[in-house]
């Protein structure tokens, strides 16, 4: 049994201490807010869970081997290295911190003192993704030629982050997942509709370029009157749509493309082929993400195994957010990786 505190019981914290609660491998030991309503409405259902109102106190506690960290982006590398050096593993929420000096210092931290430091990104951990990964590695797209993801709705507006650092990091950890490496350059734009001093922006593309034919495009929004989910990845032989709405066909894999005539004349005129295949929808695993995230963490701490989603991950992701992020002051200025 990892003994377990989270700290944070706003919107997210209460799932975590759910999973938390729910894994036959952890114990949730206590939870810790600045915010005493809040933590004593979110603990009045977990008896024997001890309520700490702030996070040295809790970490001076000799009864959890490990906190997870879901408070507010900003805070996230104070409170992770503090709970780092007082020899807690540490399970932080996505984006791992708000800057890559921040988020390296994490990761540094993590390996000076010995400690699993993951970062919860949390797609990673469910049904669609894992058999889109199996997909991709079994070579049966063939090569990538690009990602087209769009995650829009009309979204919970954040007040520390805008849209790209607050959406941005689940499509991003899906793509570093699948491919395994940074884009070269990026370009983004972004604006801002309501808090124009503070420019938080609610709605942005980015375009990621990764130097060898494949293209990646993002677009984040909270202002979209509809719901979508859609995560394309085009390639040589085969593409696949993930549709994270469609809770019967998640994943759809087409057998759809173009074929170029190796004849040089024909190449010359450009006389391309449609090929109209089969279309065929996998069976997806439909456990909650979040279960497996949380049983990942404490195997990581019992086995001292990397985590799939290690702090050098969340590290790649606040990479690219940094960059998107200097992008969209330049008015999409291209920024080298
Ligand atoms: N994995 C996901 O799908 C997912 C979804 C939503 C949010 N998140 C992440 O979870 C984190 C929290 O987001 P949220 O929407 O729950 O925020 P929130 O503002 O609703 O909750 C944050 C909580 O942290 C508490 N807090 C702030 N500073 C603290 C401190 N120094 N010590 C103790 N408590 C403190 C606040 O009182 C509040 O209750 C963010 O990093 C966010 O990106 C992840």
């Amino acid at each position: 049994m990892i003994r377990i505190a989270v700290i944070g019981a706003g919107y997210w914290g209460p799932n975590l201490i759910r999973n938390f609660t729910r894994c036959p491998h952890t114990q949730l030991v206590a939870v810790c807010d600045n915010n005493p309503d809040r933590l004593a409405k979110v603990l009045a259902g977990y008896p024997g869970v001890a309520a700490v109102d702030n996070v040295e106190t809790l970490l001076e506690r000799n009864d959890v081997d490990a906190v997870a960290v879901a408070t507010p982006v900003g805070t996230h590398a104070k409170i992770g290295i503090a709970a780092l050096r007082a020899g807690k593993h540490v399970l932080v929420e996505k984006p791992l911190a708000p800057s890559v000096r921040e988020a390296g210092e994490l990761v540094r931290t993590a390996r000076e003192v010995g400690r699993i430091l993951m970062v919860d990104h949390t797609f990673i951990y469910s049904g669609p993704v894992r058999k889109i990964k199996e997909i991709v590695d079994s070579d049966e797209l063939g090569d990538l030629y690009y990602v087209d993801s769009v995650r829009i709705n009309l979204g919970l507006f954040q007040h520390d982050v805008n849209v790209v650092w607050d959406l941005a990091p689940h499509d991003l950890s899906i793509m570093d997942y699948l491919i395994g490496r940074l884009p070269k350059s990026l370009s983004a734009f972004g604006t801002c509709h309501t808090d124009r001093e503070g420019m938080i922006e609610d709605v942005a593309y980015l375009n990621l370029d990764f130097g060898d034919g494949l293209l990646a495009s993002f677009h984040v929004n909270w202002l979209s009157p509809v719901k979508i989910r859609h995560f394309i990845l085009g390639g040589s032989r085969k593409s696949l749509i993930y549709n994270d709405l469609d809770n019967a066909e998640k994943i759809k894999v087409y057998d759809r493309g173009i074929t170029v005539s190796q004849d040089a004349e024909a190449r010359r005129k450009m006389l391309i082929s449609y090929r109209i295949g089969d279309v065929w929808s996998p069976q997806v695993d439909q456990s909650e993400p979040l279960q497996g995230m949380v049983s990942h963490f404490a195997e990581c701490i019992r086995d001292g195994k990397q985590p799939l989603t290690d702090g050098e991950s969340g590290l790649r992701v606040v990479r690219i957010l940094e960059a998107a992020q200097r992008s969209i002051k330049a008015q999409g200025g291209r920024i080298t990786l």
